[in-house]
């Protein structure tokens, strides 16, 4: 296992990219980059893997325009991994189809269920299942690591939930508007200015005018203002104001802070 590997993720929130690191950790040579950093340079790694999250059963915008800028050769082994927080819907089909249009293959998919944090439908779940589900992450990155670090081509993970897969393609167009749902986000009078919904966006879609977040149309929806605001400013519409907020502890800033 000395060859190279890099992992690219998207993440919101931290669980994709705990389980970048997680994988890493057990694979020799193995580099974690932001998927938002790389900048369509060709990848010499020998084995490459996509790390995000799934979104209305379908994959975030950003990811699909990397898969499809991804300037890789076709003999390279390729591996994807979503994290979710309850249905998948058809997330590694969506990716595995964008690569084989390039004529590019999926070696290897993986689902692994995290934390939920999409705080628009739902509270985040309970300190003693998030632990659960963590404790279940570290056995499946192990797997992960096992089945990449030997470049084995298993059969694409899908799933169970025949429900999530029928009615995924409904879902998942819904996205096709995600840009400007930023419109829905909302600022309260306990913004202190701190700037740190600019400083978290991967996408770099916000911007302060007055002091106050101003969000530019190119949202992701990853929540990651919402949720890791320090004075609880930001809202979505009117559906989060009581909702618990989530963000995974091994997310840090770059200046170090959650
Ligand atoms: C806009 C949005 C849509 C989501 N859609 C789904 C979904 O369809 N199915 C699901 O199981 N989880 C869904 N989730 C939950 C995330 O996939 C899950 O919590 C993921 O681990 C978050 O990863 P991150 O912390 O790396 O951003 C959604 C989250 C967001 C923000």
């Amino acid at each position: 296992m000395s060859e190279l590997t890099e992992i690219y993720y998207f993440s919101g929130t931290g669980n994709s990219f705990q389980l970048a690191c997680d994988i890493a950790d057990r694979l020799p040579n193995c580099a974690v980059i932001k998927m938002t950093e790389y900048n369509n340079e060709p990848v010499c790694a020998d084995r490459v893997g996509v790390i995000f999250p799934v979104y209305m059963w379908g994959i975030p915008k950003y990811v699909s325009e990397f898969l499809k800028r991804l300037n890789i050769g076709k003999d390279k082994y390729i591996f994807a991994a979503a994290t979710y927080g309850g249905s998948a819907g058809k997330a590694l089909d969506i990716a595995q189809e964008i690569l084989e249009r390039r004529g590019l293959q999926l070696s290897a998919g993986f689902l692994v269920r995290m934390p939920d944090n999409y705080i628009i439908g739902y509270n985040a779940p309970s300190e003693k299942k998030q632990a659960k589900l963590f404790k279940a992450e570290k056995h499946k990155a192990e797997h992960i690591a096992q089945t990449v670090g030997y470049m084995k081509k298993p059969d694409i993970e899908k799933s169970r939930l025949v429900f999530d897969r029928i009615f995924a393609g409904v879902l998942y167009k819904k996205l096709n508007g995600v840009h400007d749902m930023d419109k829905g986000f909302t600022v309260n009078d306990k913004c202190t200015s701190c700037g740190k919904c600019v400083n978290v966006c991967p996408v770099g879609n916000i911007k302060l005018t007055d002091g106050k977040p101003q969000w530019t149309h190119r949202c992701e929806l990853c929540l990651g203002c919402l949720q890791r605001c320090p004075a609880r400013a930001i809202d979505y519409k009117n559906k989060t104001r009581n909702r618990k907020r989530y963000v995974n502890s091994v997310y840090k800033c770059s200046d170090g802070s959650k």
